[in-house]
């Protein structure tokens, strides 16, 4: 009994193909369970969280840079890590509809909230280390992105030397660097724009977030790598002091009088001063 209806389900999924087989682990409450019939009939399934080997970081900044040139930065950062994972590990990262990130783009279609190359990496993040793992590694990438000047001095130099995978650059000028002090995409790229004055429709400013889209895809795979290999669960990212302050009150709890009618981790100063004093 139990066989039939596996074998039935096989056979629906064969037929369903790949993509279908990701929309229908999601739409029946499987997330993250998936179950890949490839062509000769091999059957992976594969529970959250999925396998991982060790990747070399150096190699995913080049796809993460390669991966924003083909589908922006969410896709970028995120099938940096996937298709990576696909060639090393194959099961069920074979079959992966990768082209779901392309949405991230400037901060979800052009909205500029998360930045995408954030986003893209926090979702391998989460595929990769699990319930215990993809909290403290997200937590770290975001406050690491926050105060780090964007584009490195490595994909700087990846740029002008033509060490990237692309033919054509955007641009190989060795760019300015600006700290975000934000992971909103909208404030990442205006505070590059004024440091650098270029204009937010430049193709250097999009050559800066191909950089940065490895630069991100880069540190998700240095702090997976540290995640995987120890097994130390990598704490959480603390907010500067200012932010710690405002948060021993506003912070996401139940006493609404108090200040808990509002939450988050962001560096509150920049958009709102200190207007209690
Ligand atoms: C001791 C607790 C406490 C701390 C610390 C605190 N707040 Fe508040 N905050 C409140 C409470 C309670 C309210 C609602 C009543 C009021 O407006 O005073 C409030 C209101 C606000 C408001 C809306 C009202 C306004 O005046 O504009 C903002 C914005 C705000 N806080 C931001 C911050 C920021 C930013 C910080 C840190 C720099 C901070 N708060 C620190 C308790 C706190
Ligand atoms: C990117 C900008 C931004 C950041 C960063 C930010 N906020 Fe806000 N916050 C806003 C906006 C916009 C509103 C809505 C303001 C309004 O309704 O007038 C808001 C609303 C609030 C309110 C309610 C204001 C009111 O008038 O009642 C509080 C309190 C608040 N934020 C606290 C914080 C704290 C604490 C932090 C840091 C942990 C923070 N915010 C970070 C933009 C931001």
């Amino acid at each position: 009994m139990e066989k039939e209806n596996k074998l039935s389900r096989r056979r629906f999924l064969a037929q369903a193909g790949g993509v279908a087989v990701g929309a229908l682990a999601i739409s029946s409450g499987l997330s993250f369970i998936t179950e890949d019939v490839s062509a000769n009939g091999e059957e992976v399934q594969a529970e959250w969280p999925w396998p991982y080997e060790q990747l070399d970081p150096e190699e995913i900044r080049k796809l993460g840079h390669l991966g924003y040139y083909q589908g922006a930065c969410c896709y970028g950062a995120f099938t940096a890590i996937m298709n990576s994972l696909k060639e090393k590990v194959g099961g069920p990262y074979k079959t992966f509809p990768v082209d779901i990130m392309r949405y991230g783009e400037g901060g979800i279609v052009g909205w500029t909230t998360a930045c995408g190359a954030l986003n893209g990496a926090a979702a391998a993040i989460t595929l990769i280390a699990g319930e215990d793992g993809y909290k403290g590694i997200v937590n770290q990438l975001m406050g690491w992105y926050t105060q780090f000047p964007f584009p490195s001095d490595q994909s700087n130099e990846y740029a002008s030397k033509h060490a990237f995978l692309v033919d054509k650059y955007k641009s190989d000028e060795v760019l300015v660097q600006s700290v975000a002090d934000s992971p909103l995409c909208h404030v990442s790229v205006t505070r590059w724009c004024e440091e650098s004055g270029y204009a937010s429709g430049a193709s250097e400013r999009s050559e800066r977030c191909a950089r940065l889209t490895g630069d991100v895809a880069a540190k998700a795979v240095e702090l997976l790598n540290e995640y995987k290999s120890t097994g130390k669960i990598i704490t959480a990212f603390t907010p500067n002091e200012t932010t710690e302050s405002c948060r021993t009150c506003h912070f996401k709890g139940d006493n609404y009088d108090a200040g808990q009618f509002t939450r988050g981790k962001m560096d509150c100063e920049p958009c709102h001063g200190d207007p209690h004093s």
